[in-house]
């Protein structure tokens, strides 16, 4: 997608050396727009643990990318097995980090020592491609429900939490995706945007891209969304995901369980998209055995922003000594969700709906 007019990945290979791994750094958005460079699996697996790279399929690309730095350091079995685990165990939720992971070690397996980085390359590429292609897929496959929303050319409002734009992906985005197209459709397109508490991603960063991309959009507290449906402001909501268990649960940013409670009391559709990546098949039931990633307190207790000079600051928002909570994730059950938006076209949220869509995955 385009920033000022220029087109960007959120992940790409340093043109100049050929290895080396450039991100945006998404800790220093919205208020500056930094590329970093990425040397080694380390700083790879320290970049997803702190959110400079964030959103599930981004995850993944990264810990693709990550494996290729640790490989050309040290090619042999037990550095590829010990750099695998370093960056599985960064973030617990997205299930896009351990499919990348394994796909990567799967088709390095049988490979010799001293042609595996070269391969790992490749393959990280490839992972990175086809998200992107994915999510274009998805975005064709999602904007008619915004279209089909639209009464007499009225602006379609659809409300997202959190970012699952093209920031949180490699490109396109998966909520965001059909939004994009509907917008380049020539469909009016307005999107409440949640702030997204404790980390802002939707303040932060939705409101961004969407801004950067000329969509229009609005800004809301958390709290909001529930009000606005019942007054008839939102025609649909679209959610990313981090995990979606077989039987169509979901796993997204904190607070997006509350949205669809609203959304299912006030009638408002309610989708969720994803590229087909972020399909958990080994977990039967979501609500109980997606793992939710618990994160510092002291992400609910400050919050950082632009300072008054200019400079990105912290203030504390909590008085010090209160005992603090920060479960990152929630799990919205199937039975509230309206359907799945995926590369291959919109299901139901349910195990049959996935394989009807999805008959060939193991
Ligand atoms: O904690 P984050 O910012 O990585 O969480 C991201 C989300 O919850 C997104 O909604 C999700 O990854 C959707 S995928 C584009």
């Amino acid at each position: 997608m385009r920033i000022d007019g220029i087109a960007y990945r959120t992940i790409w290979l340093d043109p100049d050396d050929g290895w080396s791994v450039c991100i945006i750094d998404q800790t220093r958005l919205p208020w500056s727009l930094e590329i970093a460079r990425l040397t080694t699996v380390e700083e790879a697996a320290h970049a997803i643990r702190a959110m400079r790279v964030r959103g599930a399929p981004l995850i993944g690309a990264t810990a693709a990318f990550g494996l290729c730095l640790g490989l050309r350091a040290d090619p042999s079995d037990e550095a590829m097995a010990r750099d695998a685990s370093l960056l599985a165990a960064t973030r617990p939720t997205a299930v896009n980090l351990g499919w990348a992971l394994a796909r990567m070690r799967h088709r390095l397996a049988a490979v010799p020592p001293h042609e595996r980085a070269a391969r790992a390359y490749r393959e990280a590429q490839a992972i990175a491609d086809e998200d992107a292609v994915q999510n274009e897929a998805l975005g064709h496959v999602g904007a008619p429900l915004i279209a089909g929303r639209a009464r007499s050319g009225d602006t379609v409002n659809v409300l997202t939490h959190c970012n699952a734009g093209w920031l949180a992906c490699v490109d396109w985005g998966t909520a965001l995706a059909p939004i994009y197209v509907a917008h380049e459709q020539g469909v009016a397109v307005h999107v409440w945007v949640d702030e997204t508490r404790p980390r802002n991603q939707g303040a932060a960063l939705t409101a961004w891209e969407l801004g950067k991309h000329g969509v229009a959009h609005t800004v809301i507290a958390d709290n909001a969304g529930g009000h606005l449906m019942q007054r008839g402001l939102v025609d649909l909501v679209i959610v990313g995901t981090d995990r979606v268990s077989r039987n169509g649960d979901v796993a997204n940013k904190i607070g997006t369980y509350l949205k669809a409670l609203a959304a299912h009391d006030t009638g408002v559709p309610f989708y969720v998209a994803l590229p087909s990546s972020t399909i958990d098949w080994t977990i039967a039931d979501g609500v109980r055995d997606i793992p939710i990633e618990e994160r510092s307190g002291r992400e609910v207790s400050h919050m950082s922003g632009a300072m008054a000079d200019g400079r990105i600051g912290e203030i504390a928002v909590v008085a010090a000594g209160s005992p603090l909570a920060n479960p990152a994730f929630d799990v919205t059950p199937a039975r509230l969700v309206g359907g799945l938006i995926t590369e291959r076209g919109l299901c139901a949220a349910s195990e049959s709906g996935l394989r009807s869509l999805f008959p060939d995955a193991a």
